[in-house]
């Protein structure tokens, strides 16, 4: 059987709007001439903000719900999107969510510690914990295990989504989904994919997306962003995330190691932390495209995409993922109100 076959005998609860829309960015284009640059918008898939967590989360979700979960726990940077769409998914389906979140990015603004997704957070109604560190996934994970077997004593049933290598990466067929989905898109408009410019944090949607692709036949370049760690721990981690996948389905991993291509190029200063380039492809993107990109993940990638628009010859096909986090732009208030006064 196919990967897809598998992935759809695989539990998986819809909680977004899909297909999501694939669009020109024609102002883009006229500055690139000859390269069709076109943006997915995986931010516009309906629930609370959306954003790529949308597609990972259906199918933590769906095994949470085939397992008779009435409470959902996860952890995550102080303005992870991720948790605040876990808190809005579990509303939904009548949960309650537990949210644990990280010292992951050292800022004392008030705006960072309250206002975008931890007000989202607030709002949905969920159950917040601190933990004191930022890079310490296992120890987080650990400590929501620690939550859970309290849960577990007052009768509750608890479900976590956990942060560390090492578990079955679900939330990474929420892209194996939507590479299928974007390859009909595709052949939809009559388009040969050249490249696809993604984010790599977790892996799950670098790692989901290239496994994808690669099993739908598309031998497209995937460029994949550093956003969290630099590229030379980020490329062994996704190229595992795709055996992983190939686990899960129990088919042949598609994916090698040159598939794997890791740009850590607008990462500095680091996980969370503006620069001068990010900065700028935030402006362009919103003046141009009217895109709202956010500086931790979306903006960082639109840097890397706008390079790579710029390295290449006429004639290519790219596609940005717009991955979404915009709820973040408003606890970067004051980074992004200083650069566009
Ligand atoms: C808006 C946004 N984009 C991209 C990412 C990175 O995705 P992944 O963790 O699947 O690598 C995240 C992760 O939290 C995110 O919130």
């Amino acid at each position: 059987m196919s990967a897809f076959g598998r992935l759809d005998r695989l539990p998986r609860l819809r909680l977004g709007h899909a297909p999501t829309p694939l669009e020109h960015m024609r102002q883009l284009e006229g500055r690139f001439s000859g390269l069709t640059l076109l943006v997915k918008r995986d931010d516009c898939n309906g629930l609370a903000f959306g954003g790529n967590k949308v597609r990972q989360l259906e199918y933590y979700f769906g095994e949470a719900q085939a397992a008779g979960a009435d409470t959902i726990l996860i952890t995550g940077a102080i303005q992870s999107n991720f948790v605040r769409l876990a808190a809005a998914a579990a509303n939904q389906n009548g949960m309650h969510c537990h949210i644990q979140l990280e010292e992951r990015v050292a800022k004392s603004d008030p705006l960072y510690r309250e206002s975008g997704n931890v007000l989202l957070d607030r709002m949905l109604g969920a159950t917040l914990h601190s933990y004191p560190e930022g890079e310490d996934e296992a120890g987080a994970d650990a400590n929501l295990e620690a939550i859970a077997d309290d849960l577990r004593a007052q009768g509750r049933h608890p479900y976590v989504i956990h942060l560390a290598p090492g578990h079955p990466p679900l939330g990474a067929l929420g892209y194996v989904e939507a590479a299928r989905e974007l390859a009909g898109q595709l052949a939809g408009e009559g388009l040969s994919l050249d490249e696809i410019v993604v984010p790599s944090g977790s892996g799950n949607t670098h790692g989901g997306i290239l496994f994808g692709l690669r099993a739908a036949g598309i031998g497209a370049r995937v460029t994949g962003i550093c956003v969290r760690r630099d590229a030379a721990l980020q490329t062994p981690r996704i190229a595992r995330r795709c055996q992983q996948i190939a686990d899960l389905l129990e088919v042949d991993n598609p994916v090698t190691d040159s598939d794997v291509i890791l740009d850590d190029s607008f990462l500095a200063p680091g996980y969370g932390r503006l620069n001068d380039a990010t900065r700028h492809a935030i402006s362009t993107a919103a003046r141009c495209e009217a895109l709202i990109l956010d500086p931790v993940y979306t903006g960082k990638t639109m840097a890397g995409f706008l390079d790579r628009a710029a390295k290449s010859s006429a004639d290519r096909t790219m596609v940005f993922i717009h991955t979404g986090g915009t709820p973040a732009v408003f606890a970067y208030g004051a980074d992004l109100a200083a650069h566009n006064a």
